[in-house]
């Protein structure tokens, strides 16, 4: 397998994160174009764009910083429970509530697609708004207190486990794949 995808020589385990948040929101967009043509976008690219959120956003991303970011975090006297990592961990799950619904909704389309875009634009418009605000808080508060309390070796020690995660949870290369289906999704102008 090739694995080309490491161009960019990103030093902290928040730099990296940040940089998720990037391409994360690439498919935000795409999420609003699909909102804004409602019922007439296709059915594929709600698809590749749930697929993306699902094993990218949630998988990959969330979990790096439930199990990796936010613990190391935690051992530096930041609490995790209530504060700022307790709201970004219920914002976790509140997005993946919105996430649940829009794959559930996609898996009605064959027996009625209106019922199926209604779910997905009734879900998609909240979870487009949580992300977006998600990202900012901990780009700029967060990710601040982290880079504040964790020392430029705990930083790459993090980013070397971030990589064995992604490995054994999405897969060696899952990562580039997910890189391509983002800028694919961003071809498609909502028009
Ligand atoms: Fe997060
Ligand atoms: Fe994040």
């Amino acid at each position: 397998m090739e694995n080309a995808g490491h161009e960019h020589p990103v030093e902290s385990a928040t730099e990296a994160l940040k940089h998720d948040h990037r391409i994360i929101e690439k498919v935000l967009d795409v999420l609003e174009r699909l909102i804004a043509r409602s019922g007439e976008a296709p059915v594929e690219i709600w698809r590749k764009a749930i697929d993306f959120i699902r094993g990218f956003a949630d998988q990959c991303h969330h979990l790096k910083e439930e199990k990796l970011l936010f613990p190391a975090v935690g051992e530096r006297g930041i609490p995790l429970e209530g504060g700022p990592i307790g709201v970004m961990l219920m914002e976790h799950e509140e997005g993946r509530g919105y996430v649940r619904a829009m794959a559930a909704a996609l898996d009605l389309w064959d027996q009625d697609p209106d019922a199926a875009k209604r779910t997905l634009v009734a879900n998609a418009r909240p979870y487009l708004r949580l992300l977006r605000e998600h990202i900012m808080k901990e780009d700029e508060i967060l990710f601040n207190m982290a880079d504040g309390v964790l020392s430029g070796e705990e930083q790459k020690k993090l980013l070397a486990e971030f990589e064995e995660h992604e490995a054994r949870e999405i897969g060696p290369g899952v990562h580039e794949k997910f890189l391509q289906i983002a800028n694919e999704l961003e071809q498609y102008s909502g028009r």
